[in-house]
């Protein structure tokens, strides 16, 4: 259940209560997905660096090791030994970043594995059944994702069915979920709004998706080609149609200035892959700007990634030894980045979310967006 605490413009502080634990709101997710997140990092560091919610993927976990077998093993929370709240996504986007020879019919899609080419069938009910073996605290709606910009027509035809999707899924969900031997009985169904780049088609598929009444209510298709104006323009035209007592997840976003725009237009949750890939490219985020490691002039840096960060990796180690570990391909390296710049993405949620508490976060926003996605 979301409760709304405080809102400073669009801008919302809020909490959102699930079996598996509250998330502060708003919140960053932590992107696992295959069940770890990449760089060797487990489940027992993820309280050390402040994470409320991971994202796993019912693509990936389908394919390998399988969901069946995660159930058999007592689902992902067992499986990962997380017990705080995790959200899966569909497949609805793996299915079209990541799929080849894809076949897109009212039934569902029909695509090959990317890790060794065999056939699959996707659809609705089969993303629901996935994601109800892996007893997710959150499962996404299966929705198709258009690369930016796509036809007006086929846009259009493409939400319509998106629609009809999301109401077999919340059949699916709901016959699931009253199962006898359902992992998670009480797994939430979050809708996801597309509409590509189409202010009228965003809004029409928007209030047909409110209409049933859903947890929770994602803007998915963005990030995919458009540029960022057109991304925040989207937020924008969609902020009146989104239901004010449900959390608004936009996937897959993006860098901490993304951030600070989205939830300046009233946007509660995120995922990103950002710090833990460029973690992996040596990239570190601090407040002051991105850091790039392998840069020579930190051979002899005895400071650490950030000062003052309390991260694991900033408690003990200089940009010196991460700079050699870096260059010497070491994975120490790799995860220590890893630990830093999933530590700064969850600890500036919760200066944003300070920042609302105090009702300064306009202040804190102008203070900061400007710094902090510039490379140093
Ligand atoms: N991740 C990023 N964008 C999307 C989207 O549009 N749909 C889904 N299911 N996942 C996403
Ligand atoms: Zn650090």
């Amino acid at each position: 259940m979301y409760t709304l605490l405080k809102q400073e413009g669009e801008a919302r502080r809020g909490t959102y209560t699930t079996v598996h634990g509250t998330i502060q709101m708003p919140a960053f997710m932590n992107v696992a997905t295959a069940g770890a997140i990449k760089g060797a990092v487990s489940a027992l560091d993820l309280k050390e660096v402040h994470c409320q919610v991971q994202l796993c993927n019912t693509y990936h976990l389908h394919l390998r090791p399988g969901d069946r077998q995660v159930r058999q093993l007592g689902g992902l929370h067992t499986f990962t030994q997380w017990n705080g709240p995790i959200l899966t996504d569909s497949g609805g986007f793996q299915v079209f970043s990541l799929a080849k020879l894809r076949n897109i019919t009212e039934k569902g899609v029909t695509f090959a594995s990317h890790i060794d080419g065999h056939k699959i069938f996707m659809g609705p009910e089969e993303s629901m059944q996935i994601q109800s073996h892996l007893g997710s605290t959150i499962a996404m709606a299966f929705d198709e994702c258009m690369q930016n910009p796509a036809e007006y027509e086929y846009a259009r035809r493409s939400i319509a069915r998106t629609t009809r999707w999301l109401y077999r899924c919340k059949k699916e969900m709901d016959r699931l979920n009253a199962l006898p031997d359902t992992v998670n009985p009480h797994q939430l169904l979050w809708g996801i709004n597309q509409g590509s780049v189409y202010d009228d088609l965003r809004i029409a598929h928007m209030k047909q998706i409110a209409e049933l009444n859903l947890p929770g209510y994602a803007i998915g298709g963005l990030a995919v080609g458009e540029s960022a104006d057109v991304m925040y323009h989207i937020l924008e035209v969609l902020g009146p149609y989104l239901p004010k007592d449900k959390p608004r997840y936009l996937m897959g976003v993006g860098t901490p200035a993304n951030l600070l725009e989205g939830v300046r237009r009233g946007v509660d949750i995120f995922d990103c892959v950002m710090p833990t890939r460029n973690a992996r490219h040596g990239h570190a985020f601090t407040m002051e700007g991105v850091r790039n490691l392998m840069n020579a002039k930190y051979e002899l840096d005895q400071h650490p990634l950030e000062d003052g960060c309390q991260c694991p990796a900033c408690q003990h180690f200089t940009r010196a030894y991460i700079h050699h570990l870096l260059k010497s391909g070491e994975m120490l390296g790799m995860r220590l980045m890893v630990l830093h710049n999933l530590y700064f993405y969850n600890t500036f949620l919760e200066k944003i979310r300070a920042a609302l508490d105090a009702g300064n976060f306009t202040f804190f926003y102008h203070d900061t967006i400007d710094t902090v996605s510039r490379r140093i």
